[in-house]
């Protein structure tokens, strides 16, 4: 019995000791792990999972885009990119979390339309809606929830909340790729950020769609996302001419002045702008005519029509209650006003045909050929709050990370009913709509940047102008003419200054020569556009989707300072101010206060595009152009098809005579794509290709062409080759 006694007091005192050691709270720190989301193989190389209930609407869904199947069924067959075990997926608090392991030497490209960074490794960011800020930070015109890895393979976040990034900053305490432990009072080499082992997301929602991409390199991953989403589109062929937006209060007199202007300056033009004075009212806009300014649209539409001018119509959504349609839009737009204008909600069937019928009659009926959509990034102190409400039942936060996508269906689809292809601009774009065919522009002004927006749009599947507007100097002038030649959009937009190509005398005759090689190269830039549609790759695109290309960071010593930084952070370079045009040309701008730049070539032999001369293999050459050229760089065994200058890309007929640059010494093939040029046809399999080819025949190249695919549409004749390094 006393044994009994004691041993319960030991047994009891045991306890006491042992729930008094158990420290409150220590609670394990995630629960519900789903260290093994179920993927579903969708295409070769393409995987789907989806982490507890998504929102119904997302990026893709908002606008209806659909993978293009039969081309994904034709990539290859590919394993799990990624250790599935390692990607952690976890929902606390009404938040998804998502985890993906990091490589010591992986780098990480996309995450929205950067401006000053290519490589996103070591940021943070919150992907949101808005006008690019400055910073790259998240806040930004196509803040796409979408990375790619140079490791080979991309990862899309299918939602359209704003997203939380942190890629390659955290470091986590059970890593299997622990950073190195240093002293900071003994190590020089102790590291303000050491090293991280994962990318992670917080998504504020309590569940998510994620979709895996493979890829043999970055360009092959970026085709799988592009063509999962919808694809890429071929723009009409005046769209690929030049465009001159034209001041805010233009009046029809005015307009026919600045073309007649083109004509006597001798300078291509295909496009013309009219900017918020064509409205009766604009901010917030009537989307009907200002019958001072433009008495008789329907004749005006016609004139410019005959002599090949397309017109582009600015606006912003926002309905004027001056506008006729007020009142019956009213019910089907949200709790919100934008400069007192109403804001349609665009995933309502009623407030699209509202919109359609009104534009219909004010607009595409009159025969302008598509819209400039303006601020539908939004600043926030304009736009409405994420607390705004729409009568679909979306909330602020959802309308404003979709908007700009769904207007950019809304008006496509218009197009689309008459069976006429439009290029227009929008300010905001977002996954989902790869196959509109819209660009990108903002009110950032920094050429620098622009040209980064333009490499990085490429990750985003938009299109990025790098706009010309105004110059300090002649310098700045034919530096940034030079840049938007070689852009997918040649435009200058004079809505403020009525800035004229030969606003700058002294450098007049170098922007006439870069915009008619523009012209020139429509073959080549057309056909570029063709794999877009047909392959998902990016017309204009980063130097690491391109084979050979290697640039190791160069990471230097930060500063130490009590004041301002006391962690020595490290101070990175990177390539990010060229790019390739098309499969063959690399594009490297040059800036207003350059004599020289340095060039990154890729791995293979380079051309000089001007003369053909050998200029490097895998080194870092320098380009020291003059302002009379843009520095090109054309890969060994190039085909690059030309045409004669045109000034309007009514001339780019059945007859026009071909030139076909071939450089180097290797042989090559390069399919030439030509279709109408302006209906839908093309999405049908109504286009026409030709591969050019080239082989050695008795130790000399030579070239040949042969059909790939009969259509009805072919602009050329007369082919001649022209080998250019002797
Ligand atoms: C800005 C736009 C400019 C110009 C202007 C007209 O928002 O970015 O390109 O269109 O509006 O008011």
């Amino acid at each position: 019995m006393k044994i009994i006694r004691i041993s319960s007091i030991l047994i009891f005192t045991l306890c006491l000791f042992l729930s008094c050691n158990k420290k409150e709270g220590a609670k394990p720190l995630i629960t519900d792990i789903n260290n093994n989301p179920n993927w579903t193989q969708k295409f070769p190389g393409v995987w789907e999972t989806s982490v507890n209930t998504p929102s119904e609407v997302n990026l893709l869904s908002a606008v209806e885009a659909k993978p293009r199947a039969e081309v994904l069924k034709t990539f290859s067959e590919e394993s799990f990119p990624v250790e599935k075990s390692e990607i952690k997926v976890y929902t606390k608090n009404g938040k998804t979390h998502i985890r993906f392991p990091l490589d010591d030497k992986e780098q990480i490209y996309g995450l929205g339309l950067n401006f000053k960074t290519v490589h996103q490794r070591g940021r943070i960011m919150k992907l949101h809606m808005d006008h690019y800020t400055g910073r790259d930070e998240g806040r930004t015109h196509a803040p796409t929830p979408f990375f790619a890895s140079s490791k080979g393979y991309g990862v899309l976040i299918n939602s359209a909340k704003y997203i939380d990034v942190y890629v390659g900053t955290g470091v986590t305490k059970d890593s299997k790729n622990p950073a190195e432990s240093r002293d900071r009072n003994t190590s020089k080499n102790w590291n303000p950020r050491p090293k991280s082992d994962n990318l992670e997301l917080i998504v504020p929602d309590n569940g998510v769609e994620i979709v895996m991409f493979s890829g043999k390199d970055v360009q092959e991953t970026v085709q799988r996302f592009n063509l999962y989403c919808g694809g890429g589109f071929v723009p009409p062929k005046w769209g690929l001419g030049f465009w001159q937006r034209t001041p805010t209060l233009y009046d029809e007199h005015a307009v026919q002045e600045e073309v007649d202007g083109f004509t006597k300056n001798n300078f291509p033009l295909d496009v013309v702008g009219l900017e918020p004075g064509w409205h009766s009212k604009s901010y917030p806009c009537t989307f009907e005519w200002d019958k001072t300014r433009f008495p008789n649209p329907d004749a005006f539409v016609n004139k410019m029509t005959n002599q090949g001018i397309r017109l582009n119509s600015w606006i912003n959504p926002f309905v004027s209650p001056s506008a006729s349609i007020f009142e019956s839009i009213k019910p089907y737009t949200g709790t919100h006003t934008v400069w007192t204008g109403i804001v349609p909600d665009f995933t309502m069937p009623e407030a699209i045909k509202i919109m359609s019928d009104h534009f219909q009659k004010e607009v595409i009926s009159k025969g302008v050929s598509g819209l400039k959509i303006d601020e539908v990034d939004g600043y926030d102190v304009w736009l409405w709050p994420d607390s705004a409400q729409f009568p679909s039942g979306l909330d602020g936060e959802m309308m404003r990370s979709i908007y700009g996508s769904l207007v950019q269906k809304w008006s496509t689809d218009m197009y689309r009913k008459i069976n006429q292809r439009t290029y227009g601009l929008v300010r905001a774009s977002n996954v989902g709509s790869v196959s509109y065919p819209y660009v990108i522009y903002n009110d950032y002004y920094r050429h620098q940047d622009f040209i980064t927006a333009l490499i990085n749009s490429s990750f985003t599947g938009t299109l990025w102008t790098p706009e010309v507007r105004s110059s300090g100097s002649p310098e700045d002038w034919i530096r940034r003419m030079q840049s938007v030649c070689f852009s997918p959009m040649a435009m200058l937009n004079a809505w403020a200054d009525g800035t004229k190509p030969w606003s700058y005398p002294e450098v007049y005759k170098y922007c006439q020569d870069v915009a008619f090689l523009r012209m020139q190269l429509l073959p080549y830039i057309y056909s570029t556009f063709s794999e877009y549609y047909l392959k998902g790759i990016p017309p204009f695109r980063a130097m690491a989707m391109e084979e050979g290309f290697s640039f190791n960071e160069v990471v230097e010593d930060g500063e130490l300072s009590s004041t301002n930084n006391p962690y020595k952070e490290a101070v990175k370079k990177e390539i990010k101010d060229q790019y390739m045009m098309g499969e063959s040309i690399l594009v490297a701008p040059m800036f207003a206060d350059q004599k020289t730049r340095t060039v990154v070539l890729p791995k293979g032999k380079w051309f000089d595009f001007y003369t053909g001369a050998y200029v490097g293999d895998g080194e870092i050459i320098t380009a020291s152009h003059g302002l009379d050229k843009i520095p090109l760089y054309v890969k060994d065994g190039a085909i690059i098809p030309m045409m004669k200058q045109i000034k309007n890309t009514s001339e780019w007929t059945p007859q026009t005579d071909l030139e076909v640059r071939v450089y180097g010494s290797k042989s090559h093939e390069f399919v030439l794509y030509d279709d109408d040029g302006e209906s839908f046809d093309y999405e049908k399999g109504e286009y026409t290709q030709k591969v050019l080819s080239t082989s050695i025949v008795s130790g000399k190249l030579n070239g040949t062409i042969k059909d790939l695919k009969d259509g009805k549409s072919w602009s050329y004749r007369n082919l001649r080759w022209n080998f250019m390094s002797k």
